[in-house]
């Protein structure tokens, strides 16, 4: 976690970056924070790390109050990587390949739709709005974790299209995946995130949405960089 300062942190300005898998926030994200020089939270990775954890202790994955309380064990000892020190490391273990599986990401899918486990994991998030500011990637960033974010974006692309490029991404890890299954795995995950009843993936009512399909990265750097100007 950013150290804390003698600034308040509550009024470190945020950007919350929304979107369903292979929307582009995270490199987006990671881009806009290097860029700003600020603190970048990807909120993804908390709970990807928190089922992990939790398949590692063969926890049931609906166990509220058993994964409520390793929440907080995790929230005490696990530092989200940085540019300067890009490992993921639990318990001095780097998890980073682990956590980036498609099998992870669905125990995660899981585990997120719990109330009292998303409860538990909102004082760890809000921790990282440190000066001089962070970008906030997720789900629901803008719409519960930092409602009063001075600038939320919401980017999505067609179904095909990111599962085309949740297959290049793993592929460029060395994780290799069959195409159809991952399409299959994408679909049921945005499914599960959309219609749960605890904050559910969706743009908060005064994001601006960035569609991507049909461009490329450049291009919603661009619009994104535009409208990060137009807000500080
Ligand atoms: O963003 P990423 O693919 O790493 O997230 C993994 C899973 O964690 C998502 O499918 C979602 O279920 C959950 N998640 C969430 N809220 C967030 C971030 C991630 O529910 N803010």
């Amino acid at each position: 976690m950013p150290s804390s300062s003698n600034h308040s942190s509550t009024t470190a300005p945020v950007i919350t970056i929304d979107g369903p898998s292979g929307s582009g926030k995270g490199t987006i994200s990671q881009y806009l924070a290097g860029e700003l020089g600020w603190h970048h939270l990807d909120s993804g990775a908390l709970y990807r790390l928190l089922a992990y954890a939790a398949l590692q202790q063969a926890l049931p994955l609906d166990d509220a109050a058993a994964l409520v309380q390793l929440a907080a064990r995790l929230s005490d000892s696990y530092q989200l990587p940085t540019p300067d020190n890009p490992a993921i490391m639990l318990d001095g273990v780097d998890v980073g390949q682990a956590l980036r599986t498609e099998k992870c990401a669905e125990a995660a899918s899981k585990t997120a739709a719990l109330p009292a486990v998303r409860k538990a994991l909102l004082a760890w998030q809000r921790h990282y709005r440190q000066p001089p500011g962070l970008i906030a990637d997720g789900r629901d960033m803008g719409t519960v974790v930092f409602p009063d974010a001075a600038l939320k974006l919401f980017l999505t692309a067609r179904p095909e299209v990111r599962a085309m490029r949740r297959y290049n991404q793993l592929k460029n890890k060395g994780i290799l995946v069959d195409l159809k299954e991952l399409v299959r795995e994408v679909e049921a995950r945005d499914q599960r995130d959309a219609s749960r009843k605890a904050s559910p993936l969706m743009p908060a009512g005064d994001a601006m949405i960035v569609d991507n399909s049909d461009q490329d990265e450049a291009r919603t750097l661009q619009q994104v960089l535009q409208a990060v100007h137009d807000v500080l």
